[in-house]
Order: structure tokens, then sequence, then C-alpha cells
């Protein structure tokens, strides 16, 4: 039986994951936080809108720089991943506190994530929405994948600090690609 949920908590249900480290960077410094509100607007070349809360220090670096990184992480990255939550880009270098490698990027100037399965390097193409809601479409302009990595399980927020791992694969006959 079901019971009403709080509407506060409808975004539990919706977040479609896989939570991303957005990686950005101003005035030399990286930073990375995560983001789970994202998602695919085409398919190519792709676009991607994202909510990033003005309350953040990469809300600044996007909307100064244009560019970002979206490295998609494993469940072996969940601790790092949390504190890169739970910390500010103008307090501390996530990297360095995380042991986490900046790669170089062969499009943008925001590093990657080097232990990161996949890395999207993107530019923002339309900021219409950001006064207003603070949601940014971004281009994906140069994607990294590792082909070793077959069913990345990838983190998926279920909020109050629990995720979902991505797990078993099944594949249907479908039209759609
Ligand atoms: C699982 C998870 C998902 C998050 N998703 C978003 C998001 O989509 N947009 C956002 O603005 N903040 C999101 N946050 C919050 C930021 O990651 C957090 O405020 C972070 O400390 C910001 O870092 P910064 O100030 O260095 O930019 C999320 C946090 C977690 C733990």
């Amino acid at each position: 039986m079901k019971t009403p949920l709080p509407l506060a908590e409808v975004y539990a249900i919706l977040e479609p994951g896989p939570v991303l480290l957005l990686g950005t960077a101003q005035d030399g410094r990286a930073n990375l936080m995560p983001m789970s509100w994202h998602c695919m607007m085409e398919f190519e070349p792709p676009l991607v809108g994202c909510v990033v809360s003005a309350a953040n220090h990469s809300f600044a670096a996007l909307e100064a720089t244009g560019e970002c990184v979206l490295n998609v992480p494993t469940a072996e990255l969940a601790q790092q991943l949390v504190d890169c939550g739970n910390s500010h880009g103008d307090e501390l270098d996530k990297y360095a506190r995380y042991g986490l490698t900046a790669a170089p990027s062969a499009a943008v100037q925001v590093p990657r994530v080097e232990e990161c399965y996949a890395n999207l390097e993107c530019r923002v193409v339309d900021r219409q929405l950001v006064g207003r809601y603070n949601f940014f479409i971004l281009q994906v302009v140069q994607a990294w994948c590792d082909p070793a990595v077959k069913a990345p399980r990838t983190l998926h927020h279920r909020g109050y600090g629990k995720f979902m791992l991505a797990g078993e694969e099944i594949t249907l006959d479908s039209a759609m690609r």
C-alpha cells in the first residue's frame, strides 16, 4: 500500500543519476562538485541540461568560463564523491584533499578526473534559463570512456546520503537506440 510522499522528497524518486562530478576551473584552480540534477537533451551533438546552485563555488566558475567536464564516477569513488559534496572549492583543493588526479582535457581548459571511468568535456551553449533556474545547457565537445569497464557501477542518488549502485544489465528488443 502506497502512502503520500512529502513533496520535498520527490527529487529522490526522479533523480536520474548517475551522480556526476562536475569539474570546473577558474584562475588556475580546478574544482569538483557532485551533481545529480542533469538530463540529456539531444543525441548529436550531445546536449546536457543541468542545475548548478548559485550558492556553490562551481556556479561562478561555470558562469565565468563557460566550460566544464562531466566526470562519471563509479562505486569505488563514493566516499570522495560525498566528500566533494560536503566541501567548497573556495576553501580547499578537492583534488589534493581527496586524492583525485587532474588529467589535461583535449578541448577545454578544465581538467578531467583520471579515476572516473568516463569524462565528457563540455561548453555552455545556452544560458537562457540560468537567471531563473540556475539551469545551464551544455554541449559535449569531446568524450572519453574506458572500454575495459563493461558494467560501470555508477552511483544513483536516493537522498539523505543514500545511493543505489547500477547493477544487472538486461537487453531487450527495442527500436530505441
Ligand atoms: C549526491 C549529490 C548530488 C548533488 N547534486 C547537485 C546538483 O545537481 N546541483 C547542485 O547545485 N548541487 C548539487 N549537490 C551539492 C553540491 O555538490 C555541494 O553543494 C558542493 O559542496 C558544491 O561544491 P562547490 O561549492 O565547490 O561548488 C549535490 C551533492 C551531492 C552529495
